[in-house]
């Protein structure tokens, strides 16, 4: 919404949300999440056109387009529960918007929801005759964490559905009119609104199955001494394949892909199409099966038992340039490494706030430590969990000498010049890679 009101001052763009506290720091310097550049953004725009507020009511009342972008967690309980999206926070809010409006609307699905979402939406907008006309449109996003602000202000394609009646399509309309201010119109596509909802699933789905697929030839690799850098270059140079979402890792993580692909499961194992459910329900366990590989590599290295051994993570987020930790592999990895009563210990730049709070029940067994040069005083090993450019540009010949010896460092993001690595002492172990030992 911050970039909509940067690009857009004549709209006036208020962000609605019960979080007292959220809705605060948003007007501060320091921003409730780190994503580079977006306080610039805000800044640009807050108090000019760009409004934060807790008021839902009377922001209901005086808009005339709404997004909604509550949350949409895997549901817990119940039907679909560990696949498919809880709907709760949707529906309420859907609720609240039929109660309290007064106008006309047009209601836009920001959140990632299953298809067909927008039509139950609309029944129960349209249910009650208080002779207003609710219109809901279908504006999944593509953004990556990190990356937020190149994403939005270049996009790939903005993607909008709509139904494709005459007042659909004239809503659909008003918000191409939105992105046009920026974003050039043949990257602004328009479709029916189940596309819409189908395609922003299925675009995660692909992402992630590249990575669980090289991920997959990654265990294949360090069998036969093959390099996976070199598979996925060679590959990657077929332009029909292409070089992106290539690079091997611990697995993926973040609040999307897991989440999504399960509902994409669910839905078609609703439809009766179990082939295809466990096709795709494949992606998530390669995915597993990366995160759980890892951690054995650890362990089967520091000569079958990790007990009271010092273990650094260096990185706790999903991915780098980000704070989020949501479904990141380091919490497993973590979990795995206590139940072997490793001793570990956690830094990262952003992170450490969430670490503390995923990590609550079993604080009294982790370190936190700011200083990576702290953090691995004593350590036996070191894992790359996250590949921030911070741990590319480390001292690690200072870092090996104060490590306990043998030191072992397991590059989880074949970030580091591994040759170097092993140069200085350290026993390597790459993803996908023949280890570099000195035994
Ligand atoms: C993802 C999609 O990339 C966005 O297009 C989408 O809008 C977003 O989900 C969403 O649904 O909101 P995000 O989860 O922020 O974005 O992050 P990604 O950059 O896709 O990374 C996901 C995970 O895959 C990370 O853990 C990352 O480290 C891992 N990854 C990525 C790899 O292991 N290898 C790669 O080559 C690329």
């Amino acid at each position: 919404m911050a970039m909509i009101a940067a690009k857009c001052p004549q709209y006036k763009v208020t962000v609605a949300d019960i979080n007292a506290q959220k809705i605060k720091a948003w007007q501060t310097e320091k921003l409730p999440i780190y994503e580079p550049g977006l306080l610039e953004v805000v800044k640009k725009a807050l108090d000019r056109n760009l409004f934060f507020s807790t008021d839902i009511e009377g922001n209901i009342k005086t808009a005339d387009i709404i997004f909604v972008s509550v949350n949409t967690p895997t549901k817990t309980y119940g039907g679909g529960a560990g696949k498919t999206a809880d709907l709760q926070y949707w529906e309420k809010t859907a609720r609240d918007i039929v109660r309290i409006a007064e106008s006309d609307k047009i209601i836009i699905e920001k959140s990632t929801l299953p298809v067909r979402t927008a039509e139950a939406m609309e029944r129960i907008l349209n249910a009650k005759n208080k002779g207003i006309h609710f219109d809901v449109v279908s504006n999944p996003e593509f953004l990556a964490e990190g990356t937020a602000i190149s994403d939005l202000e270049n996009p790939d394609r903005v993607l909008i559905g709509s139904r494709e009646t005459e007042k659909g399509r004239k809503a659909r309309e008003e918000i191409v009119e939105i992105y046009a201010n920026w974003v050039p119109r043949d990257r602004i596509i328009t479709c029916d609104v189940w596309s819409a909802e189908l395609s922003k699933l299925v675009a995660n789905a692909f992402l992630a199955q590249r990575i669980s697929s090289i991920n997959s030839i990654s265990a294949l690799c360090e069998k036969t001494e093959a390099d996976i850098k070199k598979v996925a270059r060679a590959i990657g140079m077929d332009s029909r394949i292409g070089s992106k979402f290539l690079n091997a890792s611990i697995g993926f993580g973040g609040s999307c892909f897991r989440k999504d692909i399960l509902n994409l499961v669910y839905i078609c194992e609703r439809y009766g199409l179990h082939e295809v459910a466990q096709y795709w329900e494949n992606v998530v366990k390669i995915n597993e099966y990366q995160e759980g590989r890892f951690v054995q590599k650890m362990i089967h290295a520091m000569f079958n038992t990790i007990a009271h051994k010092r273990i650094t993570l260096f990185g706790f987020a999903f991915k780098a340039n980000t704070g989020d930790t949501r479904e990141s592999p380091a919490i497993y990895v973590v979990r795995k490494l206590l139940e072997e009563h490793a001793r570990v210990v956690i830094t990262d730049p952003e992170a450490l706030h969430n670490a503390e709070q995923d990590l609550k029940d079993s604080r009294e067994y982790v370190e936190f430590e700011t200083d990576p040069y702290k953090a691995t005083q004593h350590a036996h090993a070191i894992a790359i969990m996250t590949e921030w450019e911070l741990y590319k540009t480390l001292d690690y010949k200072k870092i090996f000498e104060n490590m306990e010896k043998p030191a072992f460092l397991f590059d989880g993001r074949n970030i580091l010049d591994h040759q170097k690595i092993h140069e200085i002492g350290f026993n390597v172990y790459p993803i996908g890679k023949s280890p570099l030992t000195h035994f």
